[in-house]
């Protein structure tokens, strides 16, 4: 068994990893442990931007993008993450210019700005051009920045290291209030070496989640194959809570069928959603702002026109994505990668076709617990001294119920660099944390049983099955009938799970094995979604039930959070227990929101 000893690790190598990793590399020790080469990280496939108030083309201020993002998280954000976040926005957009970004320019060399969807001017007046980006290459580029940034601060990588674990101790602690309660504190993780197959222990004084979310829990998803909600489920497992679980986004465009990602900056450059009937139907659900408005509203609208009967193709099943009114040269030119994915994925010609377009499952709101530090929460009072999540994997919570687009490329930059600041100052006031004997049993115990399994179950149907039921029942309509529907089918598939055969028994690239390892963390995590979703019996921004079609701020404008307990039971789960934790406001009362 190998350790390793750093006093920063971080797990993950997308924007929010690597953002930290620039921070906590110039302060501390730090290495980065990720489960792709870092430049194949899923930040890569954001495409249209990263927001910020930098007024560069329009009058802007901080204070309308927060007021955007609170609205547009239906109200359940927690508005003083949400004012950190608009107000570093600027800091954040120049830092990565100065690290080499080629953001676009506007003919006076400044970065332009484009419209994204729930981003007004004057709380709501109009759209505004808030967007900075890089063509609809915006995550690439950032990517591509920040790992050479990286480089130049020499933090050390472990590519392809899978971490199954996180290390923790207890330790007696007392709380502000004077009752006495178990502490956890960080002393590193476990992780799995691909190409070797073995196990190695990373020792650390603070240990940085920042590994992305679960998006494979659907079928129809435009996350990449990497994204099994592992940092959300190790955390779990470890006894941190999960908030929010059951707000998962659904971004309006994605390639009918496929679920491959159509940047929103398509209707931001002026793309026009449209029904079989060539109707612009969004003036109908959001006059103001139309096919501008936040993503909960466009999915649910298309889904609904679908519904209805007003959707396209032999199925009647998608709407269409209009860029026929561009000039072919403003396409070409802003939105390269994406018209690309129309021709080759669906033959169809952007400049003079429609783009057949459904919802598909992009983001989750929820995750990891965290504070405006990125320090994770234990439960609602207390934090885990030198844990840090950034990024998708946690739940700060700036995006409260529905996410806008361009804040999460702003989200992984703000809270990424807040995470290294503070995971490398904690490590270097700490000492390390001794770790327990053989922290590695558990791991070890659970690839054994994986490898020696040979049960009749197959990983894939499982997952197939598994994508099929959520795909089905947890869309952006729901209810309880759907969701228990849901529930029962993740019960039937966990015991499945224990019989599954791994057929590869070696040692060295073993990536059947560890797509097993990842059904466990995917079925954990849809199990908790479903939990929560069944519990809130309202309907707020990403969250629809259709037998609560209302938001009822009165019983619960409140963060969902759920504990793994083995003697608790929720909504008739076993082993999962439910509470809630208030939501945080500073400046804007919750109002009706209509756009
Ligand atoms: O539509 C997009 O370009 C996606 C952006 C985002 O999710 O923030």
């Amino acid at each position: 068994m190998q350790v390793h000893k750093y006093d920063v690790v971080i797990v993950g190598a997308g924007g929010a990893g690597m953002r930290a990793a620039i921070e906590s590399g110039q302060r501390a020790r730090t290495a980065v442990l990720t489960k792709l080469y870092p430049t194949r990280s899923h930040t890569g496939a954001a495409q249209g931007g990263m927001c910020a108030a930098l007024a560069n083309v329009e009058e802007d201020n901080w204070e309308w993008h927060t007021f955007d993002t609170v609205k547009g998280g239906d109200y359940l954000v927690d508005q003083d993450a949400a004012e950190v976040m608009a107000k570093e926005a600027i800091d954040a957009v120049l830092d990565l210019e100065k690290m080499g970004l080629p953001f676009n320019r506007t003919p006076e060399g400044k970065i332009d700005q484009r419209r994204f969807g729930g981003h007004t001017r004057d709380h709501g007046k109009a759209a505004v051009r808030r967007a900075c980006y890089a063509a609809d290459r915006t995550g690439h580029m950032i990517l591509q920045t920040l790992y050479q940034n990286c480089v130049k601060h020499n933090v050390e990588f472990y590519n392809e290291y899978y971490v199954l674990d996180l290390i923790t101790v207890e330790e007696d602690a007392t709380r502000e209030d004077g009752t006495p309660y178990k502490q956890k504190r960080v002393a590193g993780v476990v992780s799995y070496d691909l190409a070797s197959g073995e196990l190695h222990i990373f020792q650390a004084k603070s240990v940085v989640f920042a590994s992305g979310g679960l998006g494979k829990i659907f079928k129809t998803t435009s996350n990449a194959h990497t994204l099994t909600g592992d940092g959300m489920a190790i955390a779990y497992r470890a006894g941190i809570p999960l908030e929010d679980m059951e707000f998962v986004q659904f971004h309006p465009t994605g390639l009918a069928g496929l679920g491959v990602l159509l940047s929103e900056a398509a209707r931001g450059e002026g793309g026009i959603l449209r029904n079989s009937e060539g109707e612009r139907f969004m003036e109908r659900y959001a006059p103001t702002i139309k096919d501008l408005a936040p993503r909960d509203i466009v999915a649910r609208s298309m889904a609904q026109e679908v519904r209805e009967g007003r959707g396209c193709g032999p199925n009647k099943d998608y709407v269409l994505l209009d860029l026929t009114h561009l000039e072919p040269e403003h396409i070409d030119a802003k939105l390269p990668d994406i018209t690309e994915f129309a021709r080759t994925y669906l033959a169809v010609e952007p400049h003079t076709e429609p783009v057949p377009v459904f919802p598909t499952c992009h983001y989750a709101m929820g995750g990891i617990p965290t504070n405006i530090k990125a320090e994770v929460l234990q439960d609602n009072d207390t934090v885990v001294p030198g844990l840090y999540a950034a990024g998708e994997v946690a739940c700060v919570s700036v995006h409260g119920s529905n996410r806008l687009g361009t804040n999460s490329l702003l989200d992984i930059n703000v809270f990424g660099k807040r995470a290294g600041i503070y995971a490398a100052e904690y490590a270097t006031g700490a000492e390390f944390v001794e770790i327990p004997e053989s922290p590695e049993t558990f791991v070890t115990e659970q690839l054994g049983m994986l490898r020696e399994a040979s049960g009749s179950e197959r990983v894939g149907t499982i997952r197939a099955e598994l994508q099929d039921t959520m795909d089905l029942n947890m869309q952006v309509f729901r209810s309880e009938e759907t969701i228990k529907e849901a529930l029962d089918k993740i019960a039937e598939l966990k015991e499945r799970y224990k019989q599954i055969t791994v057929q590869d028994k070696g040692r060295r690239f073993n990536l059947d094995l560890l797509e097993a390892v990842e059904l466990g963390f995917l079925l954990d995590m849809a199990e908790v979604m479903t939990v929560a979703a069944l519990h809130r019996k309202e309907s707020r921004g990403g969250h629809y039930r259709e037998d609560f079609p209302e938001r009822d701020d009165e019983n619960f404008m409140l963060h969902s959070m759920l504990y793994k307990d083995p003697d608790a039971e929720t909504e008739g789960v076993t082993g999962i227990r439910f509470d809630t934790k208030p939501v945080i406001f500073t400046r804007y009362e919750p109002m009706e929101r209509k756009y």
